[in-house]
């Protein structure tokens, strides 16, 4: 069987040592994928590219799937992030990422099993913002019936796929009574109607905080907007050790594009110190992916056999330094190779 071709964008800051730690594991454990190397970001604009290159967008369209490594987005000024240019191109409306205790992390909370599914194209990403004076500016916040309704059904399909109890909605529908009370109602509005068997729960969003702090292992499913989204999966990383082990899938009708939770980690690009294990999670879903639900895909079994080795790695104390650990991005790989 001929290798399938994945993309492969190493990005900005960190993206290119995690990149290549997690390739090297991928190889160990004779993945066979035939990677079409593309830029994006900074990097793109480096090699006097576009921030997101013509080539690229072409070459996702032809393979649909991809690795992605994070892309830098400048604060408060310059290009528009080609994080969400990617999800709007290609329309990857659903952002999954899961949250779950590691063996061998240590954390103050335990048995957290949390799958977060964040609606990944409107909301105040929509990139509406007008200067309506000076002095006075303003972001819209979009939400259609359309959007909403795709991305209830794809949860409520999700979570009875994956045998999973429960959806809750944070929401602030009591303030935003129309964009956040139409994301609201959608969901109940499926819910009632095709999936009445998986409970159906809203949280308004400040007091869902409140009560994932308190005790994370109360909820299954979080179902949330595109803003709160990225606020809670930061916020839902730190039960389980931070941003280092948290992985993320972008799902299109078309194509998907796997990456890390995190962002491009400038204070630490170059060390050799990033933890490589939220991408090597993510390139984990993307084999998984790839075997369609078949166990016996030669996919699946290497998905398998790196996640039991990374399992094995964390058990055995080896660990990078945001986990407590001492080894390096290079160190862990080998680490996790050596028990493949
Ligand atoms: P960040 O996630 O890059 O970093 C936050 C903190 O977590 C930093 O202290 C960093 O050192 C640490 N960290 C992140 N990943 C780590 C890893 N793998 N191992 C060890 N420590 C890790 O968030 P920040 O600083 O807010 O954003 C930096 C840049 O990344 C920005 O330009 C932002 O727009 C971009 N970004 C890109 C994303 C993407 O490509 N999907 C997602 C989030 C942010």
């Amino acid at each position: 069987m001929a290798a399938r071709k994945v993309v492969l964008i190493e990005g900005d800051g960190i993206g290119p040592e995690i990149t290549k730690a997690v390739l090297r594991v991928l190889d160990a454990a004779g993945v066979e994928i035939d990677w079409t190397r593309c830029d994006a970001g900074i990097s793109a604009l480096d090699k006097g590219e576009e921030v997101l290159p013509a080539a690229t967008i072409a070459a996702i369209k032809e393979h649909k799937v991809a690795l992605k490594g994070p892309c830098t987005t400048p604060v408060g000024e310059g290009f528009s992030s080609v994080n969400v240019q990617l999800r709007k191109t290609f329309n990857l409306y659903a952002a999954v990422r899961p949250v779950r205790n590691l063996p061998g992390v240590e954390t103050r909370y335990k048995n957290v099993d949390l799958i977060i599914i964040r609606e990944n194209t409107e909301g105040l990403y929509s990139g509406v913002e007008n200067e309506i004076t000076p002095g006075v500016v303003m972001s819209m916040k979009v939400a259609t019936e359309k959007a909403c309704l795709r991305i209830a059904r794809w949860a409520f399909r999700f979570a009875t796929q994956r045998q999973r109890k429960s959806i809750t909605v944070f929401h602030k529908a009591n303030i935003m009574k129309l964009t956040d009370g139409l994301f609201l109602r959608v969901a109940d509005l499926i819910h009632q109607r095709d999936y009445p068997n998986i409970d159906f729960r809203s949280a308004i969003i400040d007091a869902g905080c409140m009560r994932l702090v308190q005790d994370p292992s109360q909820f299954d499913i979080l179902l949330l907007e595109n803003l709160y989204g990225d606020v809670v999966s930061d916020l839902c990383a730190g039960f389980v050790g931070g941003l280092g082990v948290v992985p993320g899938a972008n799902y299109g009708e078309e194509e998907a594009i796997f990456e890390a939770v995190h962002g491009s980690a400038p204070d630490i690009a170059g060390k050799n110190i990033a933890n490589p294990l939220a991408l090597l999670m993510s390139a984990v879903m993307l084999l998984n992916y790839l075997a369609e639900n078949d166990k016996t895909s030669i996919y699946a079994q290497a998905a398998e056999k790196i996640r039991a080795a990374y399992d094995q790695t964390l058990l055995d104390g080896a660990k990078t330094r945001d986990l407590g650990g001492e080894l390096n991005t290079e160190e862990f790989a080998d680490a996790v190779i050596a028990r493949l």
